[in-house]
């Protein structure tokens, strides 16, 4: 019987298209999970997408779209990609599926069960970006995690009784040293769980979006509770076929970003100690893709599309980049240059040049057939060091993938590669080429056996990091369909003598100056895509109906004590306070044209706000909107309403107001400096 092999990444929230930092782990685990089906494993292979929650219906708002329709779209965005990009996942969960929601409400009911849940009141702050509860703090606070400001919640809440795994969970820590990985983010965890653990909400009443708590469907289940069961629902978990379940959890690999380690590691393998199931056997976290020094992610702004690289250079070279450049566990960047130059230094001229001249030259000194290496007169010192080199790369190569190591585990192929190549170079083949006699072609056989048979043990082993030109390679080698060799069996000497090559063509074309140009060019294009449309005039200004005119008008900011020159400084500035608001309520101002009596949540509190807007925007179209408010503007009152701050907009000469909007996500509360 085969060993089994599960494996996970995380499941990715459906508020951003797919960008090269989700890939990046899914490359990561499709990496592992190709090895471990070469090596015999039974190998399951999950990724999936993340649904629910306040973060995903506040994405939604204003769209147009039902967030069912929202998360359809991108889920399949994310499914296409990754079919696109080849990536063998054997399952894609959605957390909107009924498979999932049945799932997730047994494990509610096994863990009520059991008596770790009961019913209170949260009153707190929350993080609607990370979707977190963040306790102690106060009204406003930013988030421990992503610095935005967090969102007062007053609600009614089921809680889990976290604290009673307090000691389990260390016990874990102590007992289960590879439970966590790499070192640094284990000592987080256990330094966070000694800190002392609070029962945790896993449940929300002020909103719809999510599945319904059993027995009281006023609820809806906390969205890391429902994201973190889908590791067990996509195996059937609750369902009457638990086959799957019984044969692959507990998972052997659970994949994350460093910043979901929390998660991951304390509150799912206390859910799971909880409903008295199985603990996976290791959580592994990676660093973050970072573009232009920081973090790759929708809210920034600062993201590569994955379908840019496979367009410009192939879904290999993205895969050889993100494996080799970034040193796994810790944080790397992205750019095109340093893509293109690890592709054409290690891929073009390392594997590439390897490949293309020792199977042109058995192709012309042999006919395309495998020659006899000399065991005797022809043979020299050097090719028994290739072959003592790829005996330690292969056990060293399998040492380093199987603690994560993918950059390491490269670089070692990497240093045969350059060692075979320089090989080459110092026996100088095509000399021998040229000679007749039954010494030099006895030693040309030997040389290009050599190099055929290193070529091949590399080519096995990094198969699972850049398998399309890999599978090729193998081809032309003459060796059929690589998927079916049997990577445990690899060792020095199993190229058969005679093997027919296959067709040969390069692998690896150069990349030069117009890849890259042309790769920012489709970035570039794909963001101005988005991009606002420019303004005609280049004012931003707040817009307050003055209690003089009630007519549409635009007011500046109060303009705080100006220097000699007009500027005043960044403290005058700062003393503006600029919030991101969403509109809750809009409402006609009875009497007056062009107002508009406004609700916004800025966060801590819900401002009443009278803005001379009802000219340009309907109050409907209104509702849900996220708008930047001036939150410290001091209150007046219109048509005997107390106006509590400034909506702000674009004031356009002779033309209606445009409110001031974002392209990308951002929380309500944010502060704008
Ligand atoms: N939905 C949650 C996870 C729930 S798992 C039960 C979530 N989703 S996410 O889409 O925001 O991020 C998921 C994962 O994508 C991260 O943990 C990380 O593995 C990967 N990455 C997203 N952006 C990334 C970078 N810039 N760099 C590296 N990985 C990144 O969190």
């Amino acid at each position: 019987m085969s060993k089994k092999f599960y494996i996970t990444t995380p499941i990715y929230y459906v508020n951003a298209r797919p960008h090269i930092g989700h890939a990046y782990t899914t490359i990561a685990c499709d990496a592992v999970a190709r090895r471990q089906r070469m090596l015999g494993s039974d190998t399951f292979f999950l990724t999936g997408t993340d649904e629910h929650g306040q973060k995903i219906e506040r994405a939604t708002q204003g769209s147009g779209k039902t967030p069912q329709q929202f998360a359809d779209e991108v889920s399949k965005q994310f499914q296409a990609l990754w079919d696109r990009m080849g990536l063998t996942y054997d399952d894609f969960i959605r957390t909107t599926s009924e498979r999932h929601k049945r799932g997730v409400q047994a494990l509610w009911r096994k863990i009520r069960d059991n008596g770790f849940i009961y019913k209170g009141s949260y009153s707190g702050q929350y993080c609607v970006f990370d979707e977190l509860y963040v306790d102690a703090v106060g009204p406003g606070a930013p988030c421990p995690e992503c610095g935005r400001p967090t969102e007062t919640v007053r609600e009614e809440n089921y809680f889990f009784k976290l604290s009673a795994f307090q000691d389990k969970l260390l016990e874990l820590y102590t007992s289960q040293p590879e439970f966590i990985r790499p070192e640094t983010r284990r000592n987080e965890v256990i330094s966070f769980v000694r800190s002392g653990l609070r029962d945790l909400s896993i449940s929300r009443s002020t909103f719809k979006w999510g599945i319904p708590v059993p027995d009281d469907p006023g609820h809806v289940i906390y969205v890391w509770m429902d994201a973190l069961s889908n590791y067990i629902t996509a195996l059937g978990y609750g369902s009457e076929d638990a086959n799957k379940f019984e044969k692959y959890w507990p998972a052997d690999l659970q994949m994350i970003g460093k910043e979901i380690v929390r998660f991951h590691c304390v509150y799912w393998p206390a859910f799971l100690m909880a409903a008295g199931l199985p603990l996976p056997k290791a959580i592994v976290a990676h660093g973050w893709l970072l573009f232009e020094e920081n973090k790759m992610s929708k809210s920034r702004g600062n993201i590569v599309r994955v379908e840019t690289i496979l367009e410009a250079m192939g879904s290999d070279a993205l895969r050889y980049f993100l494996l080799r450049e970034i040193v796994f566990g810790q944080d790397g960047s992205f750019s095109f240059d340093a893509l293109v130059q690890r592709y054409n230094a290690d891929l073009a001229n390392g594997l590439g040049n390897l490949a293309s001249r020792t199977l042109t030259m058995i192709s012309r000194y042999f006919h395309g057939e495998v020659p006899y290496p000399s065991g005797t007169a022809a043979r020299k010192p050097a090719d028994d060091e290739i072959a003592q080199a790829a005996r330690k790369t292969i056990t060293e190569y399998a040492a380093l993938v199987d603690q994560y190591q993918f950059s390491r585990a490269l670089e070692s192929a990497w240093s045969l590669v350059a060692a075979v190549n320089k090989y080459i170079v110092e026996n100088e083949p095509w000399t021998l080429g040229e000679q007749k006699d039954e010494m030099s072609r006895s030693r040309l056989g030997t040389i290009l056996y050599t190099s055929a048979e290193a070529l091949r043990i590399v080519t096995a082993l990094v198969h699972a990091a850049i398998p399309d030109s890999t599978a090729r390679i193998w081809q032309q080698l003459g060796l059929g369909d690589i998927r079916y060799f049997a990577l445990s069996e690899l060792k020095w000497g199993q190229l058969r003598l005679g093997t027919r090559l296959g067709s040969i063509e390069p692998v690896f074309p150069r990349a030069d100056k117009s890849t890259i140009a042309r790769m920012q060019k489709m970035e570039d294009q794909q963001r101005t895509g988005f991009a606002a449309p420019e303004e005609k005039q280049p004012s931003a200004v707040a817009t307050q109906a003055q209690p003089s005119a009630p007519a549409v008008q635009t007011a500046a900011p109060p303009t705080p004590k100006a220097a000699a020159d007009g500027k005043i400084s960044i403290d005058d500035f700062a003393k503006i306070e600029l919030r991101v608001g969403q509109v809750k309520v809009a409402e006609r101002v009875k009497g007056a044209d062009k107002l508009l009596r406004l609700e916004v949540d800025i966060g801590s509190e819900v401002r009443q706000v009278v803005a001379g807007i009802a000219d340009a925007y309907a109050p409907e179209a209104l509702v849900g909107r996220k708008v930047v408010i001036v939150a410290n503007l001091a209150p007046r009152k219109l048509r005997g309403l107390e106006s509590n701050g400034m909506i702000v907009a674009a004031s356009l000469e002779g033309d209606k107001p445009v409110l001031c909007g974002f392209l990308e996500d951002v929380p309500v509360g944010a502060r704008l400096k």
